[in-house]
């Protein structure tokens, strides 16, 4: 088997399975034989070609008199995905795939590839070239004006660089610019409502914080519990994270009881399109809107939790306004025993009473953060 070959047998497979491309791959690699080498060039080649499948497809359709059978239009992608936004030699990018491809389809993807390679581009629309949905783009432009939102496309248009916490966690730094925003101290009470797989939760917890983490899904809950001991197991210190499963929209605590409270709630994850490939074909504008309603939802039964003068943190890992300032600002109109807290500065910027963290300007993760103080 060569890369290749394991490339093209995952992206048909994929789209035939309609299967998340990081759950298929990791089993076929296991499978295939290859060294590591040659794996990291099938994910890259995978991944890359997933992620820009709406930018080969123009490159390739301009020649296709009609669709071709999947088997076909898998090469012509991969092959396309080498030619235009890798550095492989074109020659090579289309000898290699020509050789992996079904005998039938041969003479049709070597005559489109060859035609890809020789002609020039003339991209219809921002979407087309970056590579996203029409509604994402659009949303994006609206939202953080024209110039921020491209710039953030096209940051997430490349692979994230892997980032270790001291305690051999993998977080990236987005995130751990949350936890420090919080400025949890040793000895507090943090209840963090929506904590699964425990990124957050074990962070705070290596600042001396005793951390309940919830979840609803109790599976997601066991991650958390082996995430927790894992980071323990290679530490001195006794910091505690205890897992429970509860729903946020009726949390099982009493009120006032926490210091800090972190909503780190579910979202559309438009700020974390780079980390899944195939994220961008699957969300969806009434996801934005459903989401926003939760999270408002989880946000309002949450903050019965803070203590009086303690702080509520409201986070996502999206930039849409509908589910940041949207639902921050719908929070505060409704809870007037709250008081913005200024929010961290520089990579953040000023995004409503709180902050945004665009993807460019850190090279990470896009984050939004609120934070709130219960009036004592
Ligand atoms: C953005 S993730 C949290 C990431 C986590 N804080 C970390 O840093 O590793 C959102 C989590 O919210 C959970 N969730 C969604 N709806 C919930 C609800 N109603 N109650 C509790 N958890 C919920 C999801 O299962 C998911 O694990």
């Amino acid at each position: 088997m060569t890369a290749r070959k394991v490339a093209l047998d995952a992206l048909v497979e994929i789209e035939a399975t309609n299967a998340y491309a990081n759950l298929k791959l990791g089993p076929l690699l296991e499978r295939s034989g290859l060294d590591e080498r040659d794996r990291r060039l099938v994910t890259e080649l995978v991944y890359g070609t997933i992620r820009r499948q709406r930018s080969v497809d123009y490159l390739v359709d301009r020649f296709l008199v009609d669709s071709p059978p999947p088997a076909a239009r898998a090469a012509l992608r991969l092959g396309a995905y080498q030619l235009r936004l890798t550095d492989i030699p074109d020659h090579a990018a289309v000898a290699a795939t020509v050789d992996v491809t079904p005998k039938r389809f041969r003479g049709l993807v070597n005559a489109v590839l060859r035609k890809v390679a020789k002609s020039a581009v003339e991209w219809p629309d921002d979407g087309t070239r970056l590579s996203y949905p029409d509604w994402i783009v659009d949303r994006l432009c609206t939202d953080l004006g024209d110039e921020a939102a491209i710039d953030a496309l096209e940051t997430m248009n490349r692979a994230p660089e892997v980032t270790v916490r001291d305690d051999g966690y993998t977080q990236d730094r987005s995130s751990q610019r949350v936890v420090e925003a919080l400025g949890v101290r040793p000895g507090q009470l943090v209840v963090d409502v929506c904590a699964a797989p425990g990124g957050k939760a074990t962070a705070m917890a290596t600042f001396g914080a005793r951390v309940v983490a919830a979840d609803f899904r109790p599976r997601r809950v066991g991650l958390i519990a082996s995430n927790a001991q894992r980071v323990a197991a290679g530490r001195a210190s006794d910091a505690s994270v205890w897992p429970v499963v509860a729903d946020a929209r009726r949390p099982p605590f009493r009120s006032a009881c926490a210091d800090v409270v972190l909503v780190d709630a579910p979202c559309s994850g438009l700020g974390v399109l780079r980390r899944r490939p195939d994220a961008r074909w699957r969300v969806s504008e009434r996801d934005v809107a459903e989401l926003a309603e939760m999270q408002g939802a989880i946000l309002a039964s949450s903050s019965d939790l803070v203590a009086d003068g303690a702080l509520l943190a409201y986070s996502v890992c999206t930039l849409t306004a509908a589910e940041t300032t949207g639902v921050a600002e719908a929070f505060a109109a409704e809870h007037p025993e709250f008081e913005p807290v200024a929010p961290p500065g520089d990579p953040w910027q000023r995004w409503g009473t709180g902050a945004l963290l665009l993807p460019q300007a850190d090279d990470s993760d896009g984050m939004a953060l609120f934070l709130w103080r219960r009036r004592p």
